[in-house]
């Protein structure tokens, strides 16, 4: 009957499945060449990988125009392209990263003497060590290095080239100790981290749009060759669709063993990638490398990130820091809205409009354009704290 038919198809339509995904469809995705000449702000194709280097990406982005070019090759890179790009040499001055790896240690070591910290979703006890929300711990103790850490430009570029404005940072330092077994491929969050059961209870839109929500990024804190193990990558794997339910199916795992990429890092790249791509950290089999990677991951502002993140009391303990930095030079105007970006509340939603009424729009302030004020008004500490107390207070039912 062909009523029969029109359900049979709108069904397969809506509803993806585990049982119907299908590794010809897969390989007919995956199985391209990256070509150089579409991507003309990259430096080079490594393993189907864009490589881009940090100081040339940010010159071509200087002027308005520039940026809209660089933003658009990034994002297509994301969504349609391989799915991962390198940034070489993301940090300019590389003792920002040698001061913040510093702080994580402290950070790890005291979760050591203390038996805090909350271990390992993928890893056995004892293989890695992991700070969650090393943002907020970062930003908490040690607020200058912070501001320089976040104020990088390169991580804000390639933040709003796929999420656009005002996006949430959320970040968790993972250290592999030698003989630190690979991960399982997976994908990231949201679906990545559901079972097929609940996966397949989301119709296929929302599978499209799971990847849209969050931006995965990596920014290396040492050298990693490959012994040491730097994430296995299938790339343009972000484009098959059904690929959240895929990945429990023995045939595409064989495949992403068979078919993964890895490359090298050095001490200051970035990598950033869709959280849709097949990954999997890989195994350190080095003899002495701890593996270190401060783990970005970027929240659209209209998600909700993985981590619950203090952005008042971060907001309230930077603030003294960027005021004196910007004051003796040490930090850029631009480089202040960066890390503004990485700390604050970038999105006026959701509020209490009774209380917390637009102004002069139909968005009321956000957190972080308060800080931009309060800076730009010379703004004590004390004032600033206040102000942002009451903007919290105004936003509650
Ligand atoms: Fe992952």
């Amino acid at each position: 009957m062909k009523s029969d038919n029109i359900l049979k198809q709108r069904a397969d339509r809506v509803w993806l499945t585990e049982a119907a995904c299908d590794l010809d469809d897969f390989r007919a995705e995956v199985e391209r060449t990256t070509q150089l000449s579409d991507y003309p702000h990259a430096a080079a194709v490594e393993k189907n990988v864009l490589i881009y280097e940090g100081a040339s990406v940010l010159k071509a982005a200087a002027s308005g125009e520039g940026r809209r070019a660089v933003l658009a090759e990034i994002c297509e890179a994301f969504a349609t392209g391989p799915g991962v790009v390198v940034l070489k040499r993301g940090f300019e001055d590389i003792s920002v990263i040698d001061a913040a790896s510093g702080i994580f240690d402290e950070i790890i070591n005291e979760q050591h003497r203390t038996h805090t910290g909350g271990g390992d979703h993928f890893a056995r006890p004892g293989a890695n060590d992991r700070i969650w929300n090393s943002l907020e711990k970062h930003c908490l103790r040690n607020p200058e290095n912070f501001a320089a850490y976040y104020g990088n430009a390169l991580i804000a570029l390639v933040s709003e080239a796929w999420l656009g404005p005002s996006y949430q940072m959320t970040a968790q330092v993972n250290r592999v100790n030698p003989g630190g077994a690979a991960q399982s491929a997976h994908r990231d969050y949201h679906l990545g981290f559901q079972t097929s059961a609940v996966i397949e209870q989301f119709p296929a839109h929302v599978h499209r749009l799971s990847p849209v929500l969050t931006l995965q990024g990596a920014v290396a804190h040492c050298d990693m060759p490959l012994e040491s193990g730097p994430t296995l990558f299938l790339p343009y794997s972000q484009t098959y669709v059904p690929g959240y339910l895929a990945l429990k199916r023995p045939e595409f795992r064989a495949y992403f063993d068979r078919n993964h990429i890895q490359l090298p890092l050095s001490k200051g790249d970035l990598v950033f990638f869709n959280p849709a791509l097949f990954h999997a950290a890989g195994t350190n089999r080095s003899q002495d490398i701890k593996r270190v990677a401060n783990l970005l991951q970027v929240s659209s502002a209209f998600g909700r990130a993985m981590e619950t993140v203090n952005r008042e009391k971060m907001s309230a303990t930077l603030y003294p820091a960027l005021k004196a930095m910007l004051a003796d030079g040490r930090l850029s105007g631009a480089q202040a809205a960066c890390a503004i970006a990485s700390c604050a509340e970038g999105y006026s939603f959701p509020t209490n409009l009774d209380r917390d009424p637009p102004v002069g729009g139909l968005a009321p302030k956000t957190q972080a354009q308060l800080m931009q004020e309060a800076l730009a008004g010379g703004w004590e500490a004390a004032a600033f704290t206040a102000a942002l107390v009451a903007q919290s207070d105004k936003k509650l039912s």
